[in-house]
């Protein structure tokens, strides 16, 4: 069969080979991207959701087909959010709900993208990003990051678009500050870049403070936002804020014809809990669990890897470990499968000359005593290759 070239040379992805190996046998997995499924609201969407369906005005809305950007009660809670958390004014016209932020960053391909056009992306990047971008051929550009966001940025620049995960990055839990934010809009906007900026981790923080949306700074933003992280993954509804109209209705198109509309009966459900109950205090709660186990799994990989560079992230899901250049981070972690411990090595989170002795650790998905078993087993694996 001859394939579509658009599809010639796009890999399955490793952590998804990963995470299926990761299944097989009795392993502790600090390799995915999972929220911990014990914290899922499974009571109050069941409540949601025999309300919505028992009531015939909700239930037809909730089964039948919807509108292309979304159930607008939906937008309207999203805005309304924006404005709580960061005095941000968000017109709910401008919003799209997407199926997971995932689909965002394809609609922004389909949209934006043209063959060779020049697209820039943190160096490490969310490697699915970068897959659903390869899709449209872009050429990638990277920037360097520091502890707080990019080192430099290049005096000269003909990029089209960059994309960004400004707040508790993956694979490497980095928040920009400020500063940087502000700067970096700077530097967009005079070289006329939009920016796209990946959010679906900016409210679950532990620690430190909220920083502004890019946003703020650059109006010539596409905002993405999910569900994913804060509800559940399974709802599969992110959304895309669009800075302008005419962005708004390109994007509307490619989701038209990508799926019609993401599922009415789980932007309903989200809209219902958001009504029903306190979200915020259901967020928090994630928070503070994934921070505890952040300092449990910094500091044990802290005593095994005294000599790494490991980060320690305010919020989110993950940190990244930079291994001295003598661990061989492949041998690693074929041995640490073998005692039943998985990661990712950084490898693929780069678009090009991969650091290769770096990783990415996942901390919501592993509870306390797991997490000290799984680097009790790093450590056996650790002696048996150096
Ligand atoms: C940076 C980033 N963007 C987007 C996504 C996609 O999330 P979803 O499609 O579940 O909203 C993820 C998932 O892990 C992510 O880490």
């Amino acid at each position: 069969m001859e394939f579509a070239k658009r599809i010639q040379g796009i890999e399955s992805s490793f952590v998804r080979d990963i995470l299926k190996l990761a299944t097989q046998k009795d392993i502790i997995s600090f390799a995915g991207g999972l929220p911990e499924a014990n914290l899922f609201p499974t009571g109050r969407f069941a409540k949601a959701a025999q309300e919505i369906l028992t009531n015939p005005k909700t239930a037809k809305v909730a089964l039948q087909y919807g509108e292309s950007t979304g159930f607008t009660p939906l937008k309207e809670i999203i805005a309304k959010t924006y404005k709580i958390k960061d005095n941000l004014d968000i017109d709910p016209n401008l919003i799209i709900i997407t199926t997971g932020s995932q689909q965002a960053l394809d609609l922004i391909g389909k949209t934006l993208v043209n063959e060779g056009d020049e697209v820039l992306v943190e160096r490490p990047t969310y490697l699915a990003a970068i897959q659903a971008l390869q899709f449209y051929k872009p050429k990638f550009t990277e920037i360097e990051l520091s502890s707080n966001g990019p080192k430099t940025l290049p005096n000269k620049t003909k990029a089209k678009l960059a994309y960004i995960i400004p707040n508790f990055q993956n694979p490497t839990g980095i928040t920009w500050s400020n500063e940087k934010r502000e700067e970096f809009a700077k530097w967009a906007n005079k070289n006329n870049i939009l920016i796209v900026e990946d959010d679906p981790y900016g409210e679950i923080r532990f620690s430190g403070k909220r920083q502004k949306p890019l946003k703020t700074f650059h109006e010539n933003t596409v905002l993405l936002g999910s569900f994913s992280k804060i509800l559940a993954p399974g709802l599969r509804l992110g959304w895309i804020v669009a800075p302008n109209k005419e962005i708004f209705h390109a994007l509307s198109l490619a989701k038209q014809s990508a799926d019609l509309h993401s599922s009415q009966f789980t932007q309903l459900i989200a809209a219902k809990f958001y009504e029903d109950f306190d979200a915020q205090a259901h967020i928090e709660k994630i928070a503070k669990e994934y921070g505890k186990r952040k300092d449990i799994l910094h500091s044990k990989l802290k005593e095994i890897f005294p000599t790494a560079q490991i980060t320690n992230p305010d919020g989110g899901m993950f940190l990244w470990v930079r291994f001295p250049e003598e661990i061989e981070v492949l041998s690693l972690l074929k041995q640490a499968v073998d005692e039943g411990v998985a990661f990712v090595p950084g490898v693929p989170f780069y678009v090009s000359n991969p650091e290769k002795n770096t990783a990415r650790f996942n901390f919501s998905n592993t509870n306390e005593s797991a997490i000290c078993e799984g680097v009790a087993r790093l450590q056996k694996a650790l002696k048996s290759i150096v």
